[in-house]
């Protein structure tokens, strides 16, 4: 089988760090780098919980690299409350392992990784997309190196935060414009779909009984990742990292949740398990109420031409073979 060289570009948070239990595991991705982006949370904390769970999961093989910490041109927005102060709730590690860590900064890896590789390289992009946009604003003689890249977010009828923009866009919409005209194959995976991408309580408890490390791991930040509607009289505790009363904690094991990175990520890996279609897609990033909106032109309004539909839209997943994907690759720790 030949492996599909990949470099991530994540915003580590709970459902990033799902993401990377997913493709550390996978012997179909040659995993060439990792690049993080102030998301979730800070780009300090980002940074921190991937060069973590990269070694928590065996595979300090992988080097990564910081990146930007605010967006192109706007002010950064954060999802603490979904995702913890340190963007792993649920979860602290002992010691901060940061051997992994390189000196250069995100934009100056990813050159360099392009530059190289001897084969084109997907990029799989589960954050906000400012490493990404600067690199092909700043090395645009790389581009003939990137394969395709692979986004978490876009909507055409819902969203998140907002009720019509996803977090990765919303963050960076500037970034999103940049990439999606960037004339590279790009493909996304909205909110619509990953809605759909649920572990139920039933295959979070299968985790919980595997017993093992990485399991464990993953079935206590997805509890956590299940709070997103914190009432202040659940949280203990003041400023830095709230704790969670017991009866939240035991009302979130009976949520559906969400897996918007692993979903992504699983797409790499076998493409067999969605459908997809081609579309025009643009981005507001002047409305006042609007900014973040991915207009995906699903009623060809505009009638683009094939080569004018710029975006692979995954539009269904099979969710059963998804989650034994996942279920597989958390075994695959041992
Ligand atoms: O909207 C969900 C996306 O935004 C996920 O990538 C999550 O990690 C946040 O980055
Ligand atoms: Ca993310």
């Amino acid at each position: 089988m030949s492996k599909e060289r990949v470099i991530i570009d994540c915003d580590t948070g709970i459902d990033d760090a799902l993401a990377l239990v997913l493709a550390l595991s996978r012997p179909e991705l040659d995993i060439i780098g990792i690049t993080t982006v102030a998301g979730n949370v800070d780009v300090e904390n980002t940074t921190r919980n991937t060069c973590n769970v990269c070694h928590f999961l065996g595979r300090d093989d992988i080097r990564i690299a910081k990146g930007e910490s605010k967006p192109l041109e706007r002010e950064s927005l954060k999802a603490s409350g979904v995702h913890g102060v340190s963007g792993l709730r649920g979860w602290t590690f002992e010691k901060n392992y940061t051997d992994n860590l390189v000196s250069q900064d995100a934009v100056s890896f990813l050159c360099s990784l392009l530059k190289e590789s001897d084969e084109a390289v997907s990029i799989l992009a589960i954050g906000p997309l400012t490493n990404i946009a600067k690199l092909l604003r700043e090395h645009p003689e790389v581009k003939d190196k990137i394969r395709k890249i692979v986004f978490m977010g876009t909507s055409y009828h819902c969203g998140n935060p907002t009720s019509l923009s996803t977090f990765n866009v919303l963050v960076d919409p500037e970034a999103f414009r940049i990439v999606a005209f960037a004339g590279i194959p790009f493909v996304s995976c909205p909110l619509e779909l990953t809605k759909t991408a649920v572990i139920t309580p039933e295959e979070v408890k299968m985790l919980e009984q595997m017993n093992t490390p990485v399991a464990t791991f993953a079935a206590s930040i997805i509890n956590s990742y299940g709070i997103t509607k914190i009432k202040s009289d659940e949280v203990i505790g003041g400023e830095g990292e709230e704790e969670i009363s017991e009866n939240r904690l035991k009302a979130a094991k009976e949520e559906l949740v969400t897996l918007h990175d692993p979903a992504t990520v699983a797409y790499v890996i076998d493409p067999s398990l969605f459908t997809s279609a081609k579309y025009y897609c643009d981005v507001e990033t002047k409305g006042e109420l609007t900014t973040g909106f991915t207009l995906i032109d699903k009623n060809d309004y505009y009638k683009k031409s094939d080569a004018e539909r710029n975006l692979t839209l995954l539009e269904s997943i099979d969710r059963e073979k998804f989650i034994s994907l996942f279920l597989d690759s958390v075994r695959r720790y041992g």
